[in-house]
């Protein structure tokens, strides 16, 4: 039985939302965790209440993958399904799932109940195989533990009533430098920065040369300045916490662990480009984060560290928590930011830039979670000292999120140089096939690379480094990505929504072990157009595992193709039969030979004379 809608209850949640229509979102959020999803009658109430087109409600739930308009159920679960997870196991804990609980995947139960599928990486790569029911994360599952876990719910037991321990997240710290062995008091940096007054705190951020650690090495200070300087009715300071690249947690840990350092970065920004408020959007993998990261920021504002004259002084600055509601392209920052406005999270087209046009089109900062916890480090210690550590082009140190085929999972800190062999041996990894940098929109590489260097000047990473032992079929990895690009295209443009299916089909043909040569010719030709025709960095980076792969570890493809010639898919001188009787031709120029020339067009080789040719589609 589904709980009946109780529209006093909502008209409590909307007002807790001012009715504001930049709140559609958590506002939706709110209701599916409510509801179990968000019924036609509903979403009409909500336009109505906040006075936006249906269509807008209609849209915003159709494009987050948390959100849904059938009511999924009392119970919903959602099984990780990165690479790392299916290493360790998913696809039995998936089957025993559904078996026990009798349920079709992605299909809500017929008693409407009960609702399971698969989702992308949940951002517990170091515990996994891992799943989220009803937002909450379970991790180092197995087979007894999914059983368990049916029976609780076959016996319609709350979540409240559950063991804990089911609930538990580690945190694994394997190597510590500056960041993660720290204590950053509250407060520190922020006396530090005020100090210093907010033109000489941003000269040692800019003397620093930090560069943004989301992935794209952006110069921190160049961005905060251009933002500083741009004209507006009020400035913005916003935290990407949106986590998203397959194989990266390092975030899930500051955010844990080090919450005062990340807000405290941001109190520095505000500081900096003189904004009054905040956001810190935080994935929907993350929400079970939120209650912590809440009352972190109560007790900063209890310690005049946010709100109104911090540390006594004429500065003002507060910060809100917005949750995503389950979209990779929401870590792109101008779509992180029409999501915070209520909005699909599509990618805004760039120029203007957020610096100058971000959140409701004022001049906006958006940093990484890692990169603002850096300013507070740089606060506290300066520049020169930032500089010691790190290369030239790349100073300080970077958190890397390993997993995969090592013996020790976990965040590692390291100064940016370090060689991937380093991080290799320091994880007891052996026996190593691959390393996937960056996620799968970074880079793979094969051992006769190992020497290289994690920096923004060799091989460039958001976090994630995934590693792939001699036993893993290599091409069942490229599988998983390209289907989470697939599955992650927001639509927008045509190159990427098009061409990510083709991809997925052609590895899928692949792995099948029915491709031909030309399969690969076609990836060549889908991965140049997708690439260089995207509209955001989704699109352009979505190739990446088949190109890379292809390039490093060809004869993986080769050996699965069914021929290395060019076989038709369709017999096309089978199809003539009728025509032949029909015409009572059987000569040999009434036959088609289905060989192809080397550009792929058919060579009638059944006649003595010359080829005739002819297109094979
Ligand atoms: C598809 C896509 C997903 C992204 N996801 C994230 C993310 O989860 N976290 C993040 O910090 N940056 C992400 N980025 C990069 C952001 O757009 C942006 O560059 C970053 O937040 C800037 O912060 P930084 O300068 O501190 O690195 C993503 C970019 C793209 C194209
Ligand atoms: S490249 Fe893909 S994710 Fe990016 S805007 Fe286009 S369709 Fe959306």
């Amino acid at each position: 039985m589904q709980a009946a809608i109780n529209y006093q209850r909502i008209n409590t949640l909307l007002d807790a939302h001012q009715r504001n229509p930049l709140q559609l979102v958590q506002i939706l959020i709110a209701i599916q965790h409510e509801y179990g999803g968000i019924p036609a009658a509903l979403r009409d109430y909500i336009a109505k209440a906040l006075n936006v087109p249906l269509t807008q409600v209609h849209g915003v739930v159709e494009f987050y993958h948390f959100l849904s308009t059938a009511r999924l159920g009392k119970y919903r679960i959602y099984v990780s399904d990165n690479i790392t997870d299916r290493m360790l196991g998913n696809e039995a804990i998936m089957q025993t799932l559904l078996t026990e609980l009798a349920v079709e995947r992605s299909k809500p139960r017929t008693d409407g109940r009960v609702f399971v599928d698969y989702t992308s990486c949940t951002g517990l790569c170091d515990q996994g195989p891992a799943l989220l029911i009803n937002g909450r994360p379970i991790t180092r599952l197995n087979t007894e533990l999914a059983k368990a876990i049916a029976q609780k719910i076959n016996a319609d037991q709350p979540l409240d009533s559950w063991p804990s321990n089911w609930f538990q997240v580690e945190e694994s710290l394997r190597v510590a430098g500056p960041v993660l062995a720290s204590r950053i008091e509250p407060g520190r940096a922020l006396q530090a920065a005020l100090a210093m007054g907010p033109e000489r705190f941003l000269k040692q951020v800019d003397l620093s040369g930090l560069r943004g650690r989301g992935g794209a090495g952006f110069r921190t200070a160049l961005k905060w300045r251009v933002s500083r300087d741009a004209p507006g009715k009020a400035h913005y300071v916003i935290c990407n916490a949106d986590e998203g690249e397959p194989g990266t947690f390092k975030d899930r840990t500051l955010l844990t662990r080090f919450a005062d350092a990340v807000f405290e970065g941001m109190t520095l920004g505000a500081y900096v480009i003189g904004a009054q408020q905040g956001f810190l959007y935080l994935r929907a993998e993350y929400a079970f984060l939120y209650p912590h990261l809440v009352a972190t920021l109560a007790r900063r504002r209890a310690e005049r560290l946010l709100g109104k004259g911090i540390l006594g002084q004429d500065f003002d600055f507060d910060i809100d928590i917005h949750l995503g509601a389950g979209a990779y392209v929401a870590g792109e920052e101008s779509a992180l930011i029409e999501s915070l406005e209520g909005k699909r999270a599509v990618p805004r087209t760039r120029p203007p830039y957020t610096a100058t046009h971000g959140y409701l089109n004022q001049p906006s900062i958006c940093n990484n979670v890692e990169t603002y916890v850096k300013t507070a480090l740089i606060a506290i210690h300066g520049a020169s000292w930032f500089l010691e550590s790190g290369t030239r082009h790349s100073p300080g140190t970077k958190l890397l999120s390993v997993s995969g085929d090592v013996a020790r999972p976990g965040i590692y800190e390291y100064p940016f140089g370090v060689s991937v062999q380093t991080i290799l041996d320091a994880s007891g990894a052996s026996n190593t096939q691959a390393v996937q940098v960056g996620g799968p929109s970074g880079t793979c590489i094969t051992p006769i690379e190992f020497s290289r260097s994690i920096s923004f000047e060799d091989l460039s990473t958001g976090g994630s480094f995934m590693v792939f032992n001699q036993s893993r079929d290599m091409l069942r990895v490229v599988q998983n990505f390209t289907h989470f690009f697939a599955g992650e295209s927001c639509g927008f443009c045509s190159p990427c929504r098009i061409g990510t299916q083709l991809l997925k089909q052609s590895i899928d043909k692949i792995v099948s072990g029915s491709a031909t040569t030309r399969e690969l010719s076609d990836i060549a030709e889908t991965a140049n157009c997708i690439k260089t025709m995207s509209h955001c960095g989704l699109g352009q980076t979505a190739a990446n595992p088949l190109l890379d792969t292809l390039k490093r570890m060809r004869p993986i493809y080769e050996a699965r193709l069914t021929s290395l010639d060019f076989v038709p898919g369709f017999d096309l001188d089978g199809a003539l039969v009728t025509a032949r009787q029909l015409s009572q031709r059987n000569d040999a120029q009434a036959h088609l030979g289905q060989i192809c020339d080397e550009n792929g067009c058919l060579i009638n080789t059944s006649s003595d004379q010359s080829p005739s040719r002819g297109p094979t589609s």
